[in-house]
């Protein structure tokens, strides 16, 4: 195991009718802005009873967060919260809202030029304000993780930061609030937790079997308990059961002391970046292919996989870690998520070349979790994606 350092303040607020506690949770004095979407918080009720909670509070609202959040739009947020002195932020909503949320938190507080830099040049966050979270989606982890994906919209680019700043002071997660999700939306969001696990697990032995075996957990909880909330999202206890497990994926538990890949989502952003593919979905795309290509090098963590997950016993390593990517795709499929980019749109040729060109610019010439994988590498993976 490798030498690893942990830390996450985040606290947890789990279930049904927990938001009575919400102006617990924020000190008295303080002036709120509630940051949300396009709508979804009136339909389900959040914003009713959010307002209600907070009722001996200062609230204003700053709604039009879109997905794959945009840094022009976080950018009149700032404006709003300058003008009004506002100094907590509430994020209501999916990854999108808190990780827009996020990065206004760090904005905020950035006196050193653009804040852009923040995710273009990995200037560091010296401060942030603070903000809590209501979760309405399970997806991303978001709620428990100080990281965020942040869109410009003139230039196609879709770029991260995290600090340790910018974890939120509490996150509400409210399975009860996610059963007027779309199934599309369920089924993006068992996907990508799915993927965040895989993203620090996929990769080669490193004599960690505690982590393994979390992981291993979290994987077989979304194939158990993704299938049922996808096709109720009413299902409470599936519900409750993916929204667990999509936090548990990326708060930073499974990645402890154990090497990690995150090239399958740098891939996938580009794609979203670039077509506005939902997240999950460009993770589909990408992840079988990327298996494949680096076949050699994680056929013995696939193979793993196969037999503690999916119960292969069949075969050889090779035929297990081969199958164990064929239950992959077909596990997405069954979620109705396609596995190929040109499933998503007709103009993909130039694609492969484009992000590799990208990546080269950006100086990202070493991914992988052996940091192997050259941008030639990442052309012929986007291309096997087509
Ligand atoms: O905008 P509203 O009206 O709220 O509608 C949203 C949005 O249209 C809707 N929605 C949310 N909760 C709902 C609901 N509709 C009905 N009922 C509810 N209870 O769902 C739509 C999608 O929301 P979004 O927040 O975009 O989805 P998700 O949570 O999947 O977030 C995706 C974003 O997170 C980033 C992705 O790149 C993408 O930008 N990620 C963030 C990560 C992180 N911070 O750790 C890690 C991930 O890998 C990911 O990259
Ligand atoms: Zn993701």
């Amino acid at each position: 195991m490798n030498n690893f350092e942990f830390f996450n303040p985040v606290k947890i607020i789990f279930g049904k009718d927990q938001l009575t506690k919400l102006a617990t949770q924020i000190p008295k004095n303080k002036k709120v802005l509630m940051i949300y979407g396009g709508g979804s918080i009136f339909k389900n009720g959040v914003h009713a009873t959010i307002k209600a909670a907070l009722k001996n509070f200062t609230v204003l609202e700053f709604s039009g967060i879109e997905p794959n959040p945009k840094y022009e739009t976080a950018m009149k947020a700032l404006e709003l919260i300058k003008a009004e002195k506002i100094d907590f932020l509430l994020a209501v909503g999916g990854g999108s809202v808190v990780d827009a949320t996020k990065f206004i938190a760090a904005a905020a507080l950035f006196n050193e030029g653009d804040p852009w830099e923040i995710l273009s040049k990995h200037r560091p966050v010296k401060a942030a304000m603070p903000f809590g979270v209501v979760l309405t989606l399970p997806a991303t982890g978001s709620e428990m993780n100080s990281g965020a994906v942040i869109t410009r919209e003139a230039s196609h680019e879709k770029l991260a930061f995290s600090s340790p700043l910018t974890f939120p002071v509490f996150s509400f997660l409210l399975p009860d609030a996610a059963s007027s999700l779309p199934q599309r939306q369920v089924a993006n969001g068992v996907v990508d937790a799915f993927m965040h696990v895989m993203e620090q697990y996929m990769t080669y032995p490193a004599n960690a079997p505690l982590q393994d075996r979390f992981a291993e957990s979290i994987l077989q909880t979304l194939i158990e308990e993704g299938p049922k909330a996808y096709a109720n999202p009413d299902n409470y206890e599936a519900m409750s059961n993916l929204m667990w497990s999509a936090t548990m994926a990326l708060n930073g538990i499974i990645s402890c002391g154990v090497p990690q890949d995150w090239a399958v989502h740098m891939m996938g952003h580009e794609l979203t970046a670039q077509f506005g593919i939902d997240h999950a979905r460009t993770l589909a795309i990408i992840a079988p292919n990327h298996y494949k290509f680096n076949f050699e090098n994680k056929k013995s963590k696939l193979a793993q996989y196969g037999e503690r997950v999916w119960g292969i016993t069949a075969g050889t390593l090779d035929d297990k870690a081969h199958a164990a990517i064929e239950k992959t795709v077909a596990f997405f499929h069954s979620l109705g998520v396609d596995t190929k980019l040109s499933d998503y749109t007709r103009t993909y040729e130039g694609t492969a070349q484009n992000i590799s060109k990208r990546f080269t610019d950006r100086g990202w010439i070493g991914l992988g979790e052996r940091q192997s994988i050259k941008p030639a590498d990442v052309e012929k993976i986007v291309e096997m994606s087509y």
